[in-house]
């Protein structure tokens, strides 16, 4: 048998801003999907889910990497069991990491061969092949690991202090939000578009700070990246909440990760302040999750 993990993901800057061409910087987090692979006579996929064949209502994501080893391969018969830690649809990259892990233990198995590179690019055609459109980023910072600055591909310095995400377990169509963004940006370009291109800016400038390890300077240009995705209305009441709750406990910044409207924000912290931090977005009603940053992208166990 081969287990496989991959890691979830926190955008430190620049969600929205990045669908315009805009730098973000990502960064991997310490909760990751495993997947474990062994060879057998027919297809099972097993999952908190259920136990499926290669079906694309339970297990899409899977069956398509499934299908696209039977093209390169000659796989007929896999057993394949996914445990995650990574909360299912709230833009930690849930998707991405059960998709690269597989494509990683199917690789292993299978003797395949594939670079880093390549595994990146396959995660990024399932995940378009099975929700239309996807950008690089989740595949690419899943595979990797690391703090990463999107679309350079550029590997930072490893953030060293506590991440504390904020679940409000509101589902978030990211579709929806980056539709409601154009539509905002083509009635008011010339308001929307200094909004966008601040916040790349701040990706270049958080480019510094984090190799710096100025972390209380990136704390405070995540505030700033905060109020600029409210003006851009992809907030909402109970994220506000959670990141003027992790604020006011001490963490050095806070704001949404994803596309918004719902799913999660994400805190960084002193060491010392993270329990005081996720104890104050839990009383704010906020689902938590305390993690830090990982340079441990997708990996054999
Ligand atoms: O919520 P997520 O993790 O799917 O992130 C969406 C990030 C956006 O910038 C809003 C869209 C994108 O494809 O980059």
């Amino acid at each position: 048998m081969i287990i496989c993990s991959a890691p979830g993901k926190v955008y430190l800057f620049g969600e929205h801003a990045v669908v315009y061409g805009e730098p973000a910087i990502c960064c991997a987090v310490d909760i990751r999907t495993r997947v474990s692979v062994a060879p057998a006579d027919s297809i099972t996929i097993s999952s908190s889910l259920g136990t499926t064949g290669i079906d694309f209502e339970t297990h899409p994501y899977v069956s398509a990497v499934v299908e696209r080893f039977q093209d390169i391969s000659s796989l007929e018969g896999v057993s394949i069991s996914i445990e995650s830690e990574i909360p299912v649809g709230s833009g930690l990259g849930s998707s991405a990491a059960v998709t690269i892990a597989t494509i990683k233990a199917l690789d292993a198995l299978l003797g395949t061969d594939l670079e880093l590179d390549d595994v990146a690019r396959t995660g990024h055609e399932v995940e378009q092949r099975i929700q239309g459109a996807a950008s690089q980023t989740d595949t690419y910072v899943c595979t990797m690991g690391g703090v990463v600055m999107i679309p350079q591909r550029k590997g930072l310095d490893l953030i060293d202090c506590g991440i504390v995400i904020g679940n409000t377990n509101i589902f978030s169509s990211t579709k929806e939000l980056v539709a409601n963004v154009a539509e905002l940006n083509e009635s008011f370009p010339d308001v929307i578009g200094p909004v966008l291109s601040s916040i790349g800016k701040m990706s270049v400038t958080g480019e510094e700070l984090v190799n710096a390890k100025d972390y209380v300077s990136v704390g405070k240009l995540m505030n700033i990246n905060q109020g600029l995705l409210d003006a851009i209305g992809v907030g909402c009441s109970e994220l506000s909440s959670f990141t003027y709750a992790a604020r006011n406990s001490g963490a050095y910044g806070a704001k949404i990760t994803g596309a918004g409207g719902g799913g999660c924000m994400v805190a960084i912290a002193p060491h010392e302040r993270v329990d005081g931090v996720a104890a104050a977005i839990a009383i704010a009603g906020g689902e938590v999750v305390v993690t830090k940053a990982t340079d441990i992208g997708v990996r054999v166990e």
